[in-house]
């Protein structure tokens, strides 16, 4: 194939992957985005296999037992198992750019300084985003402790690999140690990976691993430099900056940093409901029936969707109540918050779960106007997203953090199983409101009494 064609699908390949991420943006187009840009990825492979000498063999099967394996795992996988796997694929990602980046050193040792430079960063990044994804992994999936732990003296040694590394950088550019110092180099990655993850706390792993994706694909960028191929530095790039700007969507959500999620432990409630409240103040009980009348006979409601939702696993049940509603008459809808569970995205994939439709999802700047205007605004296990103290208390840890103002509903319900506090670790004023009703249970078990007393009304 002439190199102007290749160019010219390559072109294409890459307005594909273009074109899927824009589609990427919406739960409605999210399918489409994702075939889009796997269309535009297998005509780069093909365009590619096409061009390379390689025995296309090898590849093949490569490409067979890949896909196989990431198929059955995309279609095995709960959806709260999701960050794990997302997570296990960015450390793919980052090791099969140690690869590429290592096995052309081992082709070349003498190669051009741009490119020695590339291969120098794809493995350090590559071997970071490796074992530090596989830590994420293990923390997500409890295989690894979720609180913060490090070794003593971290503060110090980290740095001092941090320096090691780029002394090594130097003198592999330098030609100097020859490929002792790039083993070194992927050595001293794999462990800034690990220790740099373990001292985060488990609830700030989406953030950790949206910037390991970032990782990964500058990683990915850096090996397409060094064995020179379009496809590669454009997707990588495409990655590293979808990556970095979906951490700062999710660290702006929180009101924080990314060196405060990096550097900072931070919160430490575990959701457990073994926390007890840290008010003495009264607060409303209501039981279902209190509850079914109020939303019953309401005109408006507002569903707000948290965490305790994903973990009771009542996004089913909470639709069916939905569809009781709104047969008696209920406008509802639901109203979204950017960082509402444990990963981006985590309520609008719960309530798709439950074929809840798109059109009734709300984002928070889009729905946030209409709370003074709303009977009731139904809370299901979540807290800090909805506590007015990041909007009022300047001593609050979360002050500036957008909320959720369900507070100006005329009613609000806060469905949860304690008055333990959220991830934040701290208290909610909203549960002592006057016109607050707290249901005090699981949301799932909470909600079916909820449609019995509905239905019964
Ligand atoms: P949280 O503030 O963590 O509150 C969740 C609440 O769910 C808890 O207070 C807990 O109260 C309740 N709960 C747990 N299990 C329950 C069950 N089975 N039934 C009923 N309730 C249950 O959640 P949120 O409002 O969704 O806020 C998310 C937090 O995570 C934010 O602070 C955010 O910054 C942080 N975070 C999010 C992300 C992303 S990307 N989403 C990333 C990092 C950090 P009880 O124990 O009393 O039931």
């Amino acid at each position: 194939m002439s190199q102007e064609l290749s160019a010219l699908i390559y072109l294409v390949a890459a307005a594909l992957f273009i074109f899927g991420l824009k589609r990427l943006s919406s739960p409605a187009t999210a399918r489409s985005g994702n075939q889009l840009a796997a269309a535009g990825m297998a005509i780069a492979i093909i365009v590619t296999l096409t061009n390379s000498g390689i025995s296309a063999w090898t590849i093949i099967a490569g490409i067979i037992v890949g896909s196989g394996v990431g198929a059955y795992l995309a279609r095995t996988v709960e959806m709260t198992g999701m960050p794990e796997l997302v997570a296990a694929f960015n450390g793919f990602g980052g090791g099969a750019s140690v690869m590429v980046a290592s096995a052309e050193y081992l082709q070349n040792p003498d190669p051009a300084v741009q490119t020695i430079v590339t291969i120098a960063l794809s493995v350090v990044i590559g071997a970071i985003t490796f074992s530090g994804s596989f830590m994420a992994w293990g923390k997500l999936n409890g295989k690894l402790p979720g609180q913060p732990f490090g070794y003593p003296a971290q503060k110090l040694i980290d740095p001092l690999i941090v320096a090691t590394i780029v002394f090594l950088g130097v003198m592999l550019v330098l030609d100097v140690g020859g490929s002792f110092v790039l083993w070194t180099l992927l050595v001293l990655g794999l462990v800034l990976g690990v220790t740099r993850v373990i001292p985060i706390g488990g609830a700030d792993m989406p953030v950790v691993i949206s910037l390991l994706n970032a990782f990964s694909g500058v990683a990915a960028s850096m090996a397409g430099f060094v064995i020179n191929e379009n496809a590669l530095i454009i997707s990588g790039a495409l990655v590293g900056a979808s990556g970095l700007i979906l951490t700062n969507i999710m660290v702006k959500a929180m009101n924080r940093s990314i060196a405060n999620v990096l550097f900072a432990a931070f919160g430490g409630a575990d959701s457990t409901g073994q926390g007890g409240t840290t008010s003495d103040k009264p607060v409303k009980a209501a039981s279902a029936e209190d509850v079914a009348i109020t939303m019953g006979y309401a005109r408006s409601v507002i569903v707000v969707p948290g965490y305790g939702l994903a973990v009771a696993q009542a996004q089913h049940v909470l639709r069916e109540l939905a569809d009781l509603l709104e047969a008696k008459g209920v406008d509802v809808r639901y109203a979204i918050h950017p960082v509402a569970g444990r990963m981006p995205g985590h309520m609008n994939v719960l309530l798709a779960e439950a074929d809840v439709s798109y059109d009734k999802l709300f984002a928070l700047e889009d729905i946030n106007g209409d709370f003074p205007r709303t009977d009731v605004a139904l809370i299901v296990g979540a807290n800090d997203v909805v506590n007015p103290a990041a909007r009022d208390d300047e001593t609050s840890p979360i002050f500036g953090m957008p909320i959720l103002d369900v507070d100006f509903a005329t009613t609000s319900v806060v469905i949860k199983r304690s008055l333990s506090p959220g991830f934040a670790g701290i208290d909610n004023p909203l549960f002592y409101n006057e016109n607050n009703l707290m249901l005090f249970g699981d949301a799932k078990a909470a909600m079916q009494e909820l449609v019995k007393a509905v239905a019964e009304l």
